[in-house]
């Protein structure tokens, strides 16, 4: 009785209520406008320089590399131009000293080592054809040939962009720190060391994972309008919107296409509500903080994305071990326990362990309405190494697993409505029978059972969106976004390349006609007769 008591107390600490929740949409429009004025904000709203979102009809074969949470991915996509993509990627976990190493040449030559392997494993016949006409021209500009590659970089930090591929490093996050690169262009540093391979690779996109959910939901499931939200609920959390250009009253520096009115906006919102005016506080959300390696700051993703809820509910759990008035994976003999044993935690539990306890371990408490609760307890088991847990610890387990879990949920629905809000789709007439998209992806959302139906359930309850707004609202999963969208951005930045001044299409024109040993080479100026 005193566990259940205990645990019911323990869930009630992290109900986040209708009125909170509200509240909590009135300070994000807030700090959203805020972001939108000057740098230096909670939410950071960094503009990105992509203009539009796609409509299907984009065509060519290009790379993406991913770099964002535990693994790394290489990828090359054939967009079909239809809608339709063809998709090849490896994986590679990366190794936990390359997260915090010295330097930041360790890391990324570790990246560009994997493109090559990459390259040769997939790509074998570009990259030879690449290595033997190197061997031929003789200019440094030798790799610049029709078979270069176009590269979208999916680099999943909060970086100051001053290119489409141009950014500088603001601050690490999701437990990555290596000061070395703060304040550096990361195109630059994945570029140099491409070169060093002498990879027939060009870094033509910066892209941030929620602008590539962004464009790849649009390209996949183009309505009217295309997506208005991308949006990541996984190892970390952050989302990327459609901006009206007017809206965006801090300057920016580098080029970008003025026509379409629009510019996505990377809200970094993982750091919305840093000084904590909205955000719950529990004794364990304060505990995580302390020993994170970024005190202070992305306090909306500590209590929202995978990486933190399991260490939020191993902290609970821990107390409640040790909580002399309770008894949890404790047994007086084995005939207090249902299944006749002894709940023993082995000394090397993840429970005991900083960041020990998994977060996927929440989805199978969610799904687990076996009578017995057996699928957990054999988790437990598996995971933890937790034997014999009993059915009243499993019970208060799945109990605070969950609170924790649709805590993170109902802040979610606080990012998407304060969005969907901002782009004003709910009250324009014109869009008045149009879906307004949102596309997401991640663990969490992907996984975690009946996540999108709580960010619903909490949709309908938010002010100026409710039963009928919640039901325009279409969240849809976006897979690969940042292996499809960055593949978009990359083509969007090779046409810009082409869009170039016309001394520039010349040289371009001169530097062709040179490498395919033409005789006649245009002067700037001149019609070039072409085939
Ligand atoms: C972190 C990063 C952000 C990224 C998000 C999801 O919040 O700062 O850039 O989009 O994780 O991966």
């Amino acid at each position: 009785m005193a566990l259940e008591a205990e645990t019911k107390s323990i869930v009630a600490k992290f109900d986040y209520t209708d009125d909170d929740v509200n509240k909590a949409v009135d300070e994000f429009l807030r700090q959203m406008g805020e972001g939108l004025e000057k740098d230096g904000t909670s939410l950071s709203q960094i503009p990105t320089y992509v203009t539009g979102v796609p409509n299907g009809t984009e065509k060519g074969l290009y790379m993406a590399v991913d770099l964002g949470g535990t693994n790394f991915r290489v990828c090359s996509i054939q967009l079909n131009g239809d809608s339709t993509f063809n998709l090849t990627y490896t994986k590679v976990a990366i190794p936990k000293e390359l997260m915090v190493a010295k330097t930041a040449e360790e890391l990324f030559a570790f990246l560009a080592k994997q493109i090559e392997l990459f390259l040769k494993t997939h790509h074998e016949e570009q990259f030879v054809a690449h290595i033997r006409r190197r061997m031929t021209v003789s200019s440094p500009d030798g790799f610049r040939d029709e078979n270069v590659f176009r590269l979208g970089f999916t680099f999943s930090f909060p970086v100051q962009q001053i290119g489409i591929n141009k950014g500088n490093l603001i601050r690490w996050t999701k437990g990555f720190d290596i000061p070395d690169a703060i304040g550096k262009d990361v195109c630059a540093l994945l570029q140099i060391e491409i070169d060093k391979l002498h990879l027939p690779v060009k870094v033509a996109a910066l892209v941030n994972d929620t602008v590539g959910t962004l464009m790849a939901r649009s390209y996949t499931a183009p309505g009217k309008t295309g997506a208005v939200l991308g949006a990541i609920f996984g190892t970390g959390t952050n989302g990327a919107y459609v901006e009206k250009l007017a809206n965006l009253k801090k300057p920016l520096t580098g080029e970008y296409d003025k026509s379409t009115g629009d510019m996505v906006i990377n809200t970094e919102w993982g750091s919305f509500d840093n000084q904590l005016s909205v955000l719950p506080n529990t004794p364990w959300d304060i505990a995580l903080d302390k020993t994170s390696v970024n005190p202070g700051i992305q306090m909306y993703e500590k209590r929202v994305s995978g990486m933190f809820l399991g260490e939020i509910l191993r902290l609970v759990l821990l107390d409640l071990v040790k909580n002399p008035n309770v008894s949890f994976l404790r047994d007086d003999n084995s005939n207090s326990n249902d299944w006749k044993s002894t709940t023993t935690i082995a000394q090397n539990s993840g429970i005991y362990t900083p960041w020990g306890l998994d977060t996927a371990i929440m989805s199978v408490a969610a799904a687990d309405n076996t009578p017995e609760l057996s699928t957990l307890r054999q988790e437990l088991e598996s995971t933890l190494n937790i034997y014999s847990p009993a059915y009243d610890d499993a019970q208060a387990f799945k109990a605070i697993a969950g609170a924790v879990a649709r805590r993170a949920a109902r802040l979610a629905a606080v990012a998407i409505a304060a969005i969907v809000l901002q782009t004003g789709k709910l009250t324009d007439p014109a869009s008045a029978d149009e879906p307004i998209d949102v596309g997401v992806d991640g663990s969490l959302v992907e996984h975690y059972p009946y996540f999108r139906d709580m960010i619903y359930e909490t949709l309908r309850i938010i002010k100026g969106v409710g039963g009928e707004g919640a039901k325009r609202i279409r969240i849809g999963i976006a897979k690969d976004g940042s292996g499809v969208g960055a593949a978009l951005i990359a083509l969007v930045a090779a046409n810009m390349e082409k869009n170039t001044t016309p001394a520039d299409y010349f040289a371009e024109l001169r530097f062709q006609a040179i490498s395919h040993h033409l005789t006649t080479v245009p002067e700037d100026g001149e019609t070039a007769a072409t085939d």
